[in-house]
This record gives C-alpha cells, structure tokens and sequence, in this order.
C-alpha cells in the first residue's frame, strides 16, 4: 500500500512509444502521486527529452539495472521484451503492469479492466497484465450488461485504428492520404496495404486452423478471462480502418433471458468508464473523432437484434481510444488501485 508520505518510484518501459508517451501524459493528467518518473527505452532513445509536470525528463537506455528503488514499472514496449525485463524488475522489487501479451493467459497473473473486474486484483499482486486494446475496450461496455443477464453468445466486429499499429502506421496513413490525393504511386512499408481510402482485414498473422488472426484469437479468449465466462462462444471479425485514432466495435450480445433495450441503455448510463452517445432523432452515435483523446468509452446504437426474434440478444456500437482506454489510461488505473490498497473499481 503506498504511504502519502513517500509516493512511489514509477518506471515507464518503451516511454517513448505510442503508449509510453500515453502513459507519462495520464500520470500527469491524473495527478498520480509519486517520487519520480523512470523513463525508459531503446538506446536509440537515451538523453531524449520528454516534458512531465514543468520539467523535462531525460530517457535513459533499459538495462538490467534499470529498476533499482522502482516501486511499480508500467512496460509498453512489447511481449519480447517484457517476457525479458518484468522478471527482472520483480526480482528488483518492483510490481509490474505489463501492457503487452506475454503474460495475459497466465493463470496466476491476474488480467484487469477495473470497470469490469477490478474486484479481481488483490493488493498483494506484483504482476498484472493489461488487456489486448479491444478486449478492454468491449468489457467497459459489455460488464454493465452481464450485471444485468447472463451473457450466452457474443459477435463482434471491429474497426481499428491506424495507431494501434503503432505511431510509424499512423505516419504511413497520412503518407498515403497525400499520395493518393496527389494521383502519385505509393508502396507501404508499414502494414501490408494502403490503408489510405481502404480498410482490410487485421494484419496480424492467421492462424491457418481456425482462418482467425492473432488480433481475434486474443480479443476472445481475453474477454472470456475478464467477463469470468470460460466456455462463452465468440465470434469476432476484426478489420484496419484508415482513422488516426479510436476503435469501433459493434457487438451482438445474446444474455439467457430477453433484456429490452432501454433497460440496457439505463445500465449503461450509469456505468463508470462510458458515455452514452445514443440520440436517434439527430443520428449521433460514437465517433472516433469524439472518442480520440477521451477516458470513457461511447457506447450506442442499442437496439434489440432482429436477427435474434426471442429478444435475448441486443447490439450496440461501442468506440473508445484504444491508446488510452485500451491501453494507458487502464495501466495507470491499475497501478493507482494497487497503490492505494483497493479494488481497482473504486479508484477508476
Ligand atoms: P525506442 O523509441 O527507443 O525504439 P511502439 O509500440 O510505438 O513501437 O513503441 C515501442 C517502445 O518500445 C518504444 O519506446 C521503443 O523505444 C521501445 N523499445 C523498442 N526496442 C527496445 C529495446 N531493445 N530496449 C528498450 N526499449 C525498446
């Protein structure tokens, strides 16, 4: 538990990444209490400058020694790396909050969205991981509801922005905008295709078993470990959209009874980490323009699925900045809730 009196060490591994960069700014945004700030990343990187609280902090090259007097390292900057470093900042004394993959199936590692399950995480864990972007962004939205019925079935399908790829996908965006508005040849280097005025399936590699890609694999069997549902079948199709920033996902959720849209809609006005965005008479629903740079996740377009004629399954449109609620903003919400020695819940 952190004591007012000595805030905590923070260290940010991959500082200088699209989340790292994300990280530093909810620290600051958030008032997070602490002693310092450790940023960290490649040797490429060392002596950069990053400003924090009026101050400009230098970024130093990872080492092995690079956790010494850490209390909590928030890690972004890959599984590789973080299946490298975290053991050594636990051996150091650190606790861990690790942004990648490396150790979200892990049975004894516990993977938290506060708004869904910070009930989950005991003031005594020392690894935690972070959801897959799209998994913690659906659980915002999808836990209200499995409060309310028992969720039996879901489908997804996404529309995922260019920065979930990484800062250098969202460059190639812009380059190819121009190119193609200036009728000249362009080549990416970045993702496999033209994103520019084009959207195609998510370039993570297909599993040649099931014809599901990695991005898939991991927003279903995330979510099943956070909504605490094993066995939930899912269905998820996610696709590369040419937007800078925030990811669509539209759901259909079956729950074991019918549930009516409005009793929906009620529980997910009051839940914490969304926004309704739902009016009908003027057509405005989530946005990534409106998500970008916001904490809560939008959530509308809810409606019966008349697909589904027994009245169990609803869908919604849900968008949310995968840099922040997907990634960051979640990492800092966990490490806050460590620190203070509560659920996550009540600190989010
Ligand atoms: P650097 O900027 O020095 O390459 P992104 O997810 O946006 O690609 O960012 C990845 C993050 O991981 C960056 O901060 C990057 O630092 C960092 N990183 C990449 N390779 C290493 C490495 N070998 N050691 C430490 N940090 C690394």
């Amino acid at each position: 538990m952190s004591n007012p009196a000595n805030p905590p060490f923070i260290a940010i591994v991959g500082a200088t990444g699209a989340v790292g960069v994300e990280l530093l700014g909810c620290l600051e945004r958030r008032g997070t209490p602490l002693s310092g700030v450790r940023l960290l990343a490649s040797a490429r990187s060392a002596g950069r400058l990053l400003p924090f609280r009026g101050a400009m902090l230098a970024v130093e090259e990872l080492t092995e020694h690079s956790f010494d007097g850490v209390d909590i390292a928030l890690f972004s900057a890959g599984a590789t790396l973080s299946r490298q470093y975290a053991p050594i900042a636990l051996r150091a004394g650190a606790r861990v909050v690790d942004n990648s993959s490396a150790f979200r199936m892990q049975a004894d590692v516990p993977l938290i969205v506060p708004e869904a399950n910070g009930d989950a995480l005991r003031t005594d864990d020392r690894l935690i991981a972070n959801p897959n972007c799209v998994a913690a962004i659906a659980s915002v939205a999808l836990a209200p509801l499995a409060r309310l019925r028992a969720i039996t079935r879901l489908n997804m399908a996404t529309y995922q922005a260019a920065s979930g790829a990484g800062a250098a996908a969202v460059e190639e965006l812009r380059q190819g905008t121009r190119a193609i508005l200036a009728n000249e040849p362009f080549e990416p280097q970045v993702l496999p295709h033209t994103l520019a005025f084009n959207f195609f399936s998510h370039n993570a590699a297909i599993d040649p078993d099931s014809g599901y890609n990695g991005e898939e694999l991991k927003v279903m069997e995330e979510l099943r470990r956070i909504l605490t549902l094993p066995g939930l079948p899912i269905g998820v199709t996610c696709i590369r959209v040419p937007v800078p920033r925030a990811h669509g996902i539209s759901l259909s959720v079956e729950f074991d009874t019918p549930l009516a849209a409005d009793e929906a809609r009620a529980a997910l006005q009051g839940a914490p980490g969304l926004r309704v965005v739902d009016d009908r008479a003027a057509n405005h629903f989530p946005m990534p323009s409106e998500a970008s740079g916001q904490d809560d996740v939008l959530v509308g377009r809810i409606r019966s699925d008349l697909g589904d004629p027994s009245g169990r399954t609803l869908t919604m449109f849900v968008v949310g900045d995968q840099l922040l609620k997907g990634a960051a903003l979640n990492a800092v919400q966990i490490a806050e809730a460590l620190l203070a020695g509560s659920p996550a819940l009540a600190e989010a």
